[in-house]
């Protein structure tokens, strides 16, 4: 049972706004998203193209670790739903970085896999967004970080 809310971590003015999927077992203790092995690389990753983690705002879809890490049920998603999308709205970011299946697919409301999505800026509500692999895929396929990078450097072409 998750012990924490987890919400959001960062700079709220930033103009780069990160979405995940949820909590794990760090996130949930430390009660920030994306503190454990996954958010490390992720910052590892944003530091590579000159990017800070405190200069990012940084949020979940699902807002409590579920149970064994397991994937958010679409009834979590749906609960969420209406706070993801008010928060997304009111924050107002250049651009939303979109990281995994489930964000991409919450937002982009797409079946379409990353494959297909990822490597081009897409839009919400007149926000640039772009999709890629999700960090702790990456853990798992590392050879797939180059990808990443790319998604990345695009992001950055899109804040200048
Ligand atoms: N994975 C996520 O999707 N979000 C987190 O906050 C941590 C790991």
């Amino acid at each position: 049972m998750a012990k924490n809310t987890v919400f959001s971590d960062g700079a709220p003015s930033s103009d780069i706004m990160i979405i995940g999927e949820a909590p794990g077992q760090e996130e949930d203790i430390q009660g920030k998203p994306f503190v454990g092995q996954s958010g490390q690389l992720l910052d590892n990753m944003l530091r590579a193209i000159g990017i800070a983690r405190r200069d990012v705002y940084i949020s979940n879809i699902v807002f409590w670790r579920p149970p064994g890490n397991r994937t958010p049920t679409s009834d979590e998603i749906t609960f969420c739903l209406p706070y993801v999308e008010a928060h997304v709205k009111l924050m107002n970011p250049k651009v939303l970085l979109l990281l995994g299946g489930v964000a991409v697919r919450t937002i982009l409301n797409t079946v379409e896999p990353i494959t297909r999505i990822r490597g081009s800026v897409h839009t919400y509500h007149e926000m640039n967004v772009i999709a890629t692999y999700h960090p702790a895929y990456l853990l798992r396929s590392p050879a797939q970080k180059y990808l990443v990078f790319q998604d990345l450097l695009l992001l950055k072409k899109i804040i200048g």
